[in-house]
């Protein structure tokens, strides 16, 4: 068979460190397993460039969402051979769900892999907003020591209100991450979580349009779907509280490009982060890079050695099962059968 893995160039880092699996050097470790077995494997560290040759003869695609290769329904169309795509990591929207599942193509994620990894980054992401700490930092670098300055936008978390779109697997760990700074939490999911789960989280359900203008903080976590897609447009970033701080983990496309840029220039929005955007890689001239006030990284908040190591195992375990012949983990399953599965991407699919 020819699986066909589409993963970011790892250059010098890669070479060093064998533990940056999910470079296309490294494979996410797999060519052993898989050539070991008589198998072929195509690496393709170019993201799209080779895919439209590679995927017409491929069983198996593999891709990433660092560094997504998108699948899109015209690949999909050529790609007669085509069983299963999969996910090295959580989050499959660079994947034209509809087009797999009409095709019985078997989508799926790992699950669970980097969701301690993404909680951690939003943490440490909220905090470097709230308490203003890059220019901060910059100061250091500059030689400088303006204190007036670096504290005129620099707050106590503890006493404020942070709203979490999305209480999945992420927005979970990252309420209880929160629970020590001694805020007030609220919730948006269009699945309400039961009563023992919000005691247990310490977090209280409001309805998205109840949520947005009471948060100081707002961190998202849900997936990118149609319904998702522009979530946070002009009319609900305007909408949020003036001086609050957004901050997105999830997926770029969630919020609107220029509508944020518009919220941060016109002072409405205090600050952004995240590490995901849309395009990926973002391109130079992007205009989040040089926005005012924000502090995102590339996206990299979910992939934390520890992380590959995860996502590696998790895809050698998808591999062992259908090699086999047996079902992929139910928990990973995203489409099968010719339906969307995940209760996750469980919206008004293909109609
Ligand atoms: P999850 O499936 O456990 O949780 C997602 C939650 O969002 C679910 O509770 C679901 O009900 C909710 N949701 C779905 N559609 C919604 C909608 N329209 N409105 C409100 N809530 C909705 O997923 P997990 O593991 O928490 O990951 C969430 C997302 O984070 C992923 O889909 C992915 O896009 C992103 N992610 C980003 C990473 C990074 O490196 N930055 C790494 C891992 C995930």
């Amino acid at each position: 068979m020819k699986f066909v893995v589409a993963l970011y160039p790892g250059g010098a880092a890669a070479a060093k460190n064998p533990e940056i699996l999910g470079s296309a050097e490294h494979a996410l470790g797999l060519r052993p397993f898989l050539e070991g077995a008589g198998h072929e494997l195509v690496v393709i560290p170019d993201k799209e460039a080779s895919l439209d040759r590679e995927i017409v003869d491929a069983d198996v695609v593999i891709t990433t969402p660092f560094w997504p290769a998108y699948v899109t329904k015209e690949r999909i169309a050529r790609a007669k051979k085509l069983k299963l795509i999969l996910t090295a990591g959580v989050g499959s929207d660079h994947i034209d769900l509809a087009a797999a599942a009409a095709r019985g193509i078997t989508v799926a994620e790992i699950t669970g892999s980097n969701v301690v990894s993404v909680a951690e980054h939003t943490i440490m992401q909220i905090l470097t907003l709230v308490r203003d700490y890059l220019p901060a930092y910059r100061q250091v670098l500059e030689g400088r020591w303006d204190i007036a300055e670096a504290a005129s936008r620099s707050h106590d978390l503890e006493g404020k209100v942070v709203g979490i779109v999305g209480a999945g697997r992420i927005g979970q760990r990252v309420a209880l991450r929160l629970r020590p700074f001694g805020v007030k939490v609220l919730y948006y999911d269009f699945r309400r979580l039961s009563t023992v789960e919000e005691e247990v989280l310490g977090i209280q359900y409001a309805l998205l349009d109840a949520l947005v203008p009471q948060c100081d903080v707002i961190t998202i976590h849900c997936p990118l779907t149609p319904e998702t897609d522009g979530l946070f447009d002009r009319a609900r970033l305007f909408r949020m509280k003036k001086g609050a701080h957004l901050v997105n983990t999830a997926r770029g496309k969630i919020v609107v490009t220029d509508a944020l840029v518009e919220a941060l220039e016109k002072d409405h929005l205090a600050g952004y982060a995240g590490d995901v955007w849309y395009p990926q890689p973002a391109p130079p001239d992007h205009p989040w890079r040089k926005m005012p006030r924000h502090a995102m990284t590339i996206h990299v908040s979910g992939t934390t050695l520890e992380a590959q190591k995860r996502y590696s195992e998790g895809i050698r375990d998808c591999l062992e099962r259908f090699l086999g012949g047996r079902g992929i983990e139910r928990d990973y399953l995203v489409v099968d059968g010719g339906k969307v599965v995940s209760p996750s991407y469980s919206y008004a699919f293909g109609k």
